[in-house]
Order: C-alpha cells, then structure tokens, then sequence
C-alpha cells in the first residue's frame, strides 16, 4: 500500500487497476489532492495525460457544460486497455449516449428516456419486489443458519434480472447474458480473462452480446412487444431507424451500465451496514429510514469511479490553464467524500441529511436508470428479514479503476423463512 502521506503528489496512483484489486478504492490519496492540488496534471507515460478533478463543486462544473466539455473523445480513463503509449484507450466500436455530445446526445437519450422517469418506473416495482422476495426465499433455504456469498447470492443477481426483464430479453438466456457482461467491464481483472489478454474477453464478450441482440431487435421489428428491446428496435429519428451500431451500442449500455453499478451498490451497502453495525441497528429499528440509507450506500460506495470530458476551447479552472483537448477526468468518489459538502464524510451515516451525492453524476449525462438503481425495494426486504449477519471471510475487490466493484462478501446469515 502507498505511504500516501509522504509521497510526492505526482506519484499518487489513483488510476492503477491493481491499487483498487489490493487496498479499495484511493480515499486518501483523492483526500490529499482535494486538499493540496483539486485540480491535478496526471503523466503517466502510459496513456494520454489528464486533470484528476476532485471537488465536488467542480465535477458539477464540468458535468453541466457538455458544449464545452465533451464526452465523446475519451469517455474514462482505461488503463490496461492498451498499451499504445498515447491512445486514450477507449472503444472505437461503440456509439452510445455515454460517448455521444450535443446535439446527438439528447435525440438518442430521448428514444427510451420515458421509459425510465419515476412514474414509469413505479410500475415495475412489483416486479422488482417479486424477484427480490424469490431471491431471498432461495437464499433464506428455510430460516437456518448458513454460509455463503452475497454477491452470487443476491447482488449479482437483482439487477441482472430487473435488467433482462425490463429489456425483454427471455428468461433461458439471461445467464448468458450474465457472464457477457462481467467479461466486458471486469475485464482488467484476471479472472474475467478466460480468453486470453485482456481486452479480448472484452471484446469477445461485446461481439458475443451484439449479435444476440441483433437477432433479438430483427425479431422485434417483425413483432414487437411492450419492452425496451422493441421500443430501441423500432425508434425513429429524423425518420430513420438507428444504424446498427448505435442500435446495438444502446442495448449494449443499457445492459452493461445498470448491472455491475447496481451489483456493485448492493454488495458495497451490504458491507458498509456489516462494518457498522450502529447503524444497521439504527437501520433494523427505524424502517423509515432506508430511503436516506440508500442515498448515503450510493454517496459511500460510489460505483461509477470515473469518467472523463474534454475540453473544447481554453479555460482556467482553480487557477488552472486547461487547454484545448486536454482531458478531465472526474473521480465521483472523491466528490461524494468532499468535506466542503459532507461533514464527517468519511463516516457512513444511515440518516445522513441532505445528501447531495454525485454517485449518479449530474447534468446533460445524468444517469438514465437512477429511478431504477435506488435499490431501496431490495434493501427494504433485506432488512426485513436479516436476523443475523456477519462477514465469514475475506471481502474481494474487482481489479478495476472504473466501475469499482466486490467479487465476493461471505457471509454467515439467518433469513427468516
Ligand atoms: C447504482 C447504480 C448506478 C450508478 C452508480 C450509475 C452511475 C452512473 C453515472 C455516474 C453516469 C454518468 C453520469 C454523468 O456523466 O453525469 C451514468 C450514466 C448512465 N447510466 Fe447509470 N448508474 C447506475 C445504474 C444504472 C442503471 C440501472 C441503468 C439502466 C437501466 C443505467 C443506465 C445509465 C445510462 C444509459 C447512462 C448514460 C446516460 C447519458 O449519457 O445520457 N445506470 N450512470
């Protein structure tokens, strides 16, 4: 682990998968630049150099000028994409709302946007609930005492099968929709890399979830249904139906934006209540509390690490020169722990209030699916039912510096029946 205190603020890793595999992810390292230098040259040789941006008040800056700051000429810092010295690493095989500027952006956002405001959503919930009741029935095994994991239990699974519902994908290929997936953002982390080098099983696992989906939307076209697959399937703009590669980049993202967040955001909950045992007191004997527990596990865990803007002309940014092209990569964690904004950040608070967190981001690129992703059902239940609970092993991290994820929480629990 780095000695983060007195090490030099250039060689602060704060992108390095293995870093995040090993220790978390860099708390005091964002601590030291929010502090010292908010606003940080990052040259690693490796990739094209970028700010590290830290601040709160200025990820929403940046987040809220999407003329000015671009999304598409580097969407996130990847590491271990590549190892061309100045490539950006990013995927010229995807084109979706994520890498996509004004004035594109808001035509395709709106293709399935309705599809996810709250009223929209309010109608899946008893779905959402019934899947969530099955899952925990399946794990509760009748009221006794067992081991096990919680992400293959339950984490990985809920927003999987919320996702695949929603889409209208069918029910006999959803697992194999599921190890796609994992393959596609775990995919600097061994083992994903079934299939070679790194970004290979990446790039398998997104031609493998292409084609499915090509098939899938050709049959929808010829019969639609009330799911999203038909909705993308059949939209218009400008007259035209989408071409294939924004067509399959949507479903692309959609299925691989909502699932390893969501997991994420559960398993990193799960372990936040187990680490404080206050407040999932706090939590067991006051239910009217899961709503403001929800936003402070998205505030604490943070799924989403970083992505990235670029700048469109020249512009001074806490007495900063950016010029023209020069990335920004924006480290929501470390904004969701700002002591400008969070007093006693570093502290997980159940009751936290207000809670301004930017765990979703904010601006023209909000996140799509937040009505969706507040798992507030799933923790409502879990809550419900969890007699007891205590971690039964050791916790694993997902070698990642973008989606920042566990892999495994044993644990040993009582469902009630
Ligand atoms: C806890 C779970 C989730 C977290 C933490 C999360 C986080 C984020 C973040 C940080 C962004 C970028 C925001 C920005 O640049 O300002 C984003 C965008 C997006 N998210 Fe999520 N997300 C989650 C769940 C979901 C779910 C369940 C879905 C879909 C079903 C989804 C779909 C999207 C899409 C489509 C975008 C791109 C929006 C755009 O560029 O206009 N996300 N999300």
């Amino acid at each position: 682990m780095q000695d983060v205190a007195s090490v030099p603020l250039d060689e602060l890793d704060i992108v390095g998968p293995a870093t995040y595999a090993a220790d978390g992810y860099p708390h005091a390292a964002w601590a030291r630049l929010r502090r010292e230098d908010p606003v940080h040259w990052v040259e690693r040789g490796i990739d094209r150099p970028f700010w590290a941006i830290t601040k709160h008040a200025d990820l929403i800056w940046l987040s809220r000028q999407p003329k000015a700051f671009l999304n598409g000429p580097r969407l996130a810092v990847f590491p271990d994409f590549t190892n061309e010295p100045n490539s950006n690493g990013d995927d010229p095989f995807a084109r979706h709302l994520l890498n996509m500027d004004p004035p594109d952006h808001a035509a395709f956002r709106k293709v399935t946007a309705f599809r996810f405001t709250p009223r929209t959503v309010k109608r899946l919930l008893p779905s959402v609930e019934s899947i969530t009741k099955e899952l925990l029935d399946e794990a509760a095994a009748g009221g006794e005492t067992r081991d096990g994991d919680f992400v293959s239990l339950f984490a990985a699974k809920l927003p999987l099968i919320v996702l695949a519902d929603l889409l209208g994908v069918p029910r006999e290929d959803w697992d194999q929709m599921f190890r796609w997936t994992n393959r596609t953002i775990g995919s600097t982390d061994p083992e994903f890399q079934d299939t070679g080098e790194a970004g290979d099983a990446a790039n398998e696992a997104r031609n493998a979830l292409f084609q499915y989906f090509w098939e899938l939307a050709e049959k929808r076209r010829a019969s639609p249904r009330d799911d999203l697959v038909s909705v993308i399937a059949n939209a218009k703009i400008e007259g035209e139906h989408l071409p294939p590669l924004e067509l399959l980049s949507y479903y692309f993202l959609l299925v691989v934006a909502g699932n390893e967040t969501t997991r994420n955001a559960l398993s990193g909950g799960l372990l936040a209540l187990l680490e404080n045992p206050a407040e999932l007191e706090k939590l067991r004997a006051n239910r009217a509390l899961v709503d403001p527990a929800v936003e402070e596990i998205l505030r604490w865990t943070s799924p989403v690490i970083q992505f990235c803007r670029t700048a469109t002309d020249d512009v001074e940014l806490r007495g900063k020169k950016i010029r023209a092209g020069d990335n920004l990569c924006l480290f929501y964690p470390s904004a969701n722990r700002d002591e400008e904004v969070f007093p006693d950040g570093d502290a997980f608070r159940v009751d936290r209030q207000p809670n301004p967190h930017l765990a979703f981001g904010i601006g023209e690129h909000f996140c799509l699916g937040a009505n969706l992703a507040r798992m507030d059902v799933a923790f409502r239940h879990l809550v419900a039912r969890l007699e007891h609970v205590e971690l039964a092993g050791e916790v694993e991290r997902l070698r990642s510096s973008f989606v920042g994820g566990i892999k495994r929480v044993p644990i040993r629990y009582r469902l009630s029946a």
